[in-house]
């Protein structure tokens, strides 16, 4: 049974082996398979399901490979027959082309902010008012986190996405429907019981995306954002679509609306309920209250643990449950007086600005850091601060010995959030013209906020380097810490990555804190890193905006350091998530004369140049032995490898008795021929899918 696309009309014609489609402007005709159709809505129904099961629950059922191979098939349907691709369509969501501007479009009820309550005295005063409004009638409470991002409202008619509105001035927002298809927590697509529903929420950044992002900005010397909001809120209005789709944003739902945007159920706590059941994502963290104390123990206890969730959290939203009570406690000007938002306190401080010192980082940047005198910030006490680069300090208009006022944020580097009074003999930070570490000129280009050091050689860049190499993640060298790197450098003994290898014993003996037995072990440690796998030694080289997962996507794709090394840039561009910024940072990294040495002596040292699939048990392959011919119309020969790799299965290079499957793609070589010659089934890439899949033999 085919459920039609919604915008899409089918015609049945003869036996019904094919299907007449119009497109979604009604004009354009054509036949389809009936086989093409149910294969469409088979992948777009499998596609929505990962989606949920990992945007919104967190619990995905199946590898990247996997994911992206069922994508790439729909992508490949679509590209065949145009006339299927609906906007609810998950190869939707990468974003389309960018936008001159953005459409204000009018709230179908105004989006309010609400009133504060920064003590429990407030919140009771808050509880009190609503006990003498209601006159005496029983009421409940939803005591809900207040995520700290900005609101959007998502209007869906007949299940389908229709338009996002950004908050705006509350009346009025703004049109970013295209922004908001790629976040992957908003479904394109839901079962409504309803024909038209509005969902009003948070659009979130998690520390995590947050710390990335700003992390890669730096290296490309381009501003930072003050804090995870400030990011969504940029990330969300932008024009380019594709910019919002690399940020990863998060979407939580907290209200339930009509097309009028009055509520659709009596109690704001079904409302939440039902918005899950839809496949939204809602925050899990939310207590139905019968009593403001009950309110107030849920806060203290979120208080508490705010810091372990992965994003910010600056208090709770306290709504009264019934909506029909909304009505009844009625607005005031700007806020309902049917909720409140209790803010935690903020984990600040003030304490005096000592000094501004200068760390290089692995890329050369310069990062202006903020010494304080230690002072106690939510238990923890904290020295020092970030500042960013010389923009930031100048935006802030702080100079060294003022007192000023410093925010902590979970795991976060503390910030430094304004003066609070300018110290008396203030003075004005400057930027040093040469790299504080090693004399080198220091450069800031133009349209860049961040100063570099030029010399490659800085010992700077070198220590950071050794350090992102040693890290855990990366070559897991245990004992190589800071202080070790620091002597290493500073002694001579360690002038590039690759003279680690070199080191002995006797080397590390006279060193400072530093025992035979430790030497020993930290000699073998780094010994046996040799065996870390190529993702492994990828990560470790330091190429900008190669992490742990683009490089195992890169072993994987290409099998070998070399391949990597010798692609050029659409080839590079591959493997998955692998844009042209990243492949050109490849490219360009691997035709620089000093990494092509440092990749030689690598080469020499005995480290794992080429890739080797972990063995699978248990999957729906195992036992079978595969070989490959010919150009598949989807996969390449990389990617089917290690899809059936994933899936226990094996891959080998010649034909022989013991080979289960020939999986041939167009221009197959002779190896189709030996195996029609040794009866030996031959089968297609769609057919090698839906094997791994587990949907035949
Ligand atoms: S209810 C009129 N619920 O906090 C009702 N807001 O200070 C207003 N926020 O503008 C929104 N989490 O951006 C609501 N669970 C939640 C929220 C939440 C975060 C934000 C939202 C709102 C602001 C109000």
């Amino acid at each position: 049974m085919i459920t039609p696309c919604w915008s899409a009309t089918y015609y049945s014609y003869g036996a019904v082996s094919s299907w007449l489609i119009r497109d979604p402007q009604g004009n354009k005709l054509m036949s389809v398979p009936q086989s093409v159709l149910e294969e469409v809505e088979r992948l777009r129904a499998e596609l929505r399901r990962h989606d949920y099961l990992y945007y919104v629950l967190d619990q995905p059922e199946i590898t990247d490979a996997e994911y992206d191979a069922l994508m790439r098939r729909l992508q490949e349907l679509e590209r065949q027959y145009p006339e299927l691709i609906t906007p609810d369509s998950p190869t939707q969501r990468v974003g389309g082309a960018p936008r001159e501007g953005f459409v204000k479009v009018r709230h179908s009820s105004p989006m309010l902010s609400l009133d504060n309550a920064f003590n429990e005295a407030e919140l009771r005063d808050f509880d009190r008012r609503v006990r003498e409004l209601l006159g005496g009638e029983p009421y409940r409470y939803v005591a809900e986190l207040k995520l700290d991002g900005v609101s959007m409202a998502a209007r869906y008619e007949n299940g389908v996405l229709v338009r996002a509105i950004t908050r705006g001035d509350g009346i009025e927002g703004e049109d970013v429907t295209e922004n908001a298809r790629t976040i992957r927590s908003i479904p394109l697509r839901i079962e409504s019981r309803w024909p038209a529903i509005e969902v009003r929420g948070e659009v979130i950044m998690t520390k995590r995306a947050f710390e990335r992002l700003n992390a890669e900005r730096a290296a490309q010397g381009l501003p930072l954002y003050a804090n995870p909001r400030n990011s969504a809120a940029g990330s969300l209005r932008v024009l380019d679509p594709k910019i919002t789709a690399e940020r990863k944003l998060d979407y939580y739902a907290y209200f339930l609306l009509g097309p009028d945007g009055q509520p659709l159920l009596d109690s704001h706590w079904e409302c939440l309920q039902e918005l899950e059941r839809m496949q939204f994502k809602v925050n899990p963290h939310r207590k139905l209250c019968n009593t403001v104390d009950e309110v107030l123990e849920f806060a203290l206890a979120w208080e508490q643990r705010r810091h372990e969730l992965p994003y910010e959290t600056d208090g709770l939203v306290v709504k009264v449950d019934s909506t029909a009570q909304w009505a009844r406690l009625g607005w005031t000007a700007k806020a309902p007086r049917w909720a409140i938002a209790y803010k935690f306190t903020a984990q600040q401080a003030e304490t005096v600005l000592e000094n501004i010192e200068v760390q290089v980082g692995r890329t050369g940047v310069l990062t202006p850091v903020a010494h304080l005198r230690p002072v106690q910030v939510g238990g923890v006490t904290v020295s020092r601060a970030t500042l960013h680069n010389e923009d930031e300090i100048k935006r802030l208009g702080v100079q060294i010995g003022d007192v000023v006022l410093i925010e902590r944020s979970g795991d976060v580097i503390p910030k430094v959030v304004r003066v609070v009074r300018p110290g008396e003999n203030r003075r004005p930070f400057v930027m040093p013209k040469q790299c504080p570490v090693c004399g080198g000129r220091v450069v800031r280009e133009e349209g860049e906020v961040a100063s570099r050091c030029i010399n490659t050689s800085c010992p700077a860049r070198l220590k950071e380097s050794i350090r992102h190499f040693a890290s855990r993640g990366v070559m897991d060298i245990d004992g190589l810490g800071e202080a070790l790197i620091d002597q290493l450098v500073d002694r001579g003994l360690v002038k590039s990555i690759a003279d680690l290898y070199r080191l002995r014993v006797e080397d590390l003996l006279p060193l400072e804190r530093m025992g035979r037995k430790l030497a020993t072990k930290i000699i073998k440690n780094i010994d046996a890193s040799r065996q870390r796998p190529l993702p492994r030694v990828l990560a470790g080289l330091g190429i900008p905006f190669v992490g742990e997962r683009t490089a195992q996507f890169l072993a994987e794709t290409f099998g070998s350091l070399d391949a990597i090394a010798q692609a050029d840039v659409e080839t590079l561009m591959t493997a998955p998530e692998v844009g042209p910024k990243v492949a050109r940072s490849i490219y360009d990294f691997f035709r620089e004369p000093r990494n092509k040495e440092l990749v030689e002596r690598l080469r020499q040292e005995g480290l794992q140049f080429e890739y080797k699939p972990v063995e699978r048990r248990g999957g729906p392959l195992e036992g079978l032995t595969f070989v490959l011919t010919g150009t598949l119309p989807n996969l390449s020969r990389a990617e089917a490898r290690k899809l059936i790799e994933d899936a226990g299965g094996k891959v080998t290079d010649s034909v022989s008795r013991k080979t289960n499957y020939v999986v041939a793609g167009a221009d197959p070589g002779s190896k189709l021929d030996r195996a029609r010659e040794l009866g030996i089934p031959v089968i297609d890439e769609a057919k090698l899918l839906e094997m791994i899949r587990g949907q035949a033999a």
